[in-house]
């Protein structure tokens, strides 16, 4: 999930310098503050310093992350007549910075350490773009989906046509695995995820660069774990809402799973992480094509102290 961000006394000296757009579009310093994280924690992959929302820009969506509120966009699609105004992302060359940023980062991480990739999926995507910032209840969108599904084709095409060329750029970049976010898609019914979102996420995977894995992640996805495996990929991410042993058996064990201790277990102490991270590994069963992580990402206020240990114990526990 997130490795570098606020709870980390690194990132907070480099933030203080620049806003995070700024930082984002800094490949030097994005290289530094993935690769510091990384090696802070002890972790076995890295994934690059990057927003979910960046690829919006180049659609023509102004972006702005604000103190305290988190992501803003000045010009929301707020009905379905306006979902013309999105462009066409022909060159992906637009998000340069982030394939720099690639670059130089796999240049000085570990060789052994893997650096993966990622972005928003289509779904979480045109939530953002639809509500202008984050939202409760997803009224906008969903009654865009409902009441203009051509509309809600044509805009998860274009995502998705743009999703595409970015990923494979981030993978030509370096990026050794690539990772779509649909953190939002819980919200949705199973009958329409199927008919409105399982297409196009579909699409996407089945169009990134033959032999990179696709870890597929989402939360609050109890309910439509069985779809997203139809939709694919190579991992699927769980959050803590539910058990590992069930969701693995519900989307097979020929398919990898990543996850899926509670963010907020960090906040603990060590004999309580200790008890959640070992009932989650003996979940597991060591079956191949388990990878260790967060339900979901973690917390501002999370001790740095406790996330080194849980990668520690991790580490101890799988290979004991
Ligand atoms: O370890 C890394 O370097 C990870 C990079 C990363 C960030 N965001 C940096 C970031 C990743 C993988 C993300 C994913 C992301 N971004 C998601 C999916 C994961 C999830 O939590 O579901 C989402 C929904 C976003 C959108 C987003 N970006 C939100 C809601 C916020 C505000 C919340 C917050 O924590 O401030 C951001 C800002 C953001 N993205 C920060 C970081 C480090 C904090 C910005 C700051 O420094 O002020």
């Amino acid at each position: 999930m997130r490795q570098a961000g606020r709870y980390m006394s690194e990132y907070r000296e480099v933030r203080a310098r620049t806003t995070f757009l700024e930082l984002c579009k800094s490949p030097e310093l994005a290289a530094e503050v993935t690769v510091t994280a990384a090696e802070r924690l002890g972790v076995d992959a890295a994934i690059i310093f990057a927003d979910i929302l960046l690829i919006l820009e180049p659609m023509g969506i102004e972006l702005e992350y604000s103190e305290g509120e988190g992501p803003v966009i000045h010009n929301p699609i707020c009905v379905a007549s306006e979902v013309d105004r999105l462009r066409e992302v022909e060159d992906p060359g637009a998000l340069n910075y982030v394939y720099e940023a690639i670059r130089l980062t796999r240049r000085s991480l570990r060789e052994d350490i893997p650096l993966i990739g990622f972005s928003g999926a289509p779904f979480t995507l045109a939530s953002y773009l639809i509500e202008g910032g984050g939202s409760k209840n997803y009224v906008h969108t969903k009654k865009l989906m409902h009441d203009d599904s051509g509309a809600w084709h044509a805009m998860m095409s274009l995502i998705s046509r743009a999703l595409v060329k970015y990923l494979n750029a981030q993978i030509e970049a370096g990026a050794q695995a690539v990772q779509l976010f649909d953190s939002w898609v819980g919200c949705l019914s199973p009958d329409d995820y199927q008919e409105f979102v399982l297409p196009h996420t579909r699409n996407i995977i089945s169009n990134i660069t033959a032999g990179v894995p696709v870890i597929h992640f989402g939360t609050g996805t109890g309910s439509l774990l069985e779809l997203m495996r139809e939709a694919g990929g190579d991992v699927l991410g769980l959050d803590w809402r539910v058990r590992l042993a069930d969701g693995w058996q519900r989307v097979g064990h020929d398919v990898a799973i990543m996850g899926n201790l509670d963010p907020v277990a960090l906040f603990s102490s060590n004999d309580e992480i200790r008890t959640q991270t070992s009932r989650i590994l003996a979940q597991a069963q060591r079956r191949p094509g388990h990878i260790f992580n967060l339900g979901h990402g973690i917390l501002p206020e999370t001790p740095v102290e406790n996330v080194v240990a849980l990668v520690e114990m991790v580490q101890e526990m799988s290979a004991a």
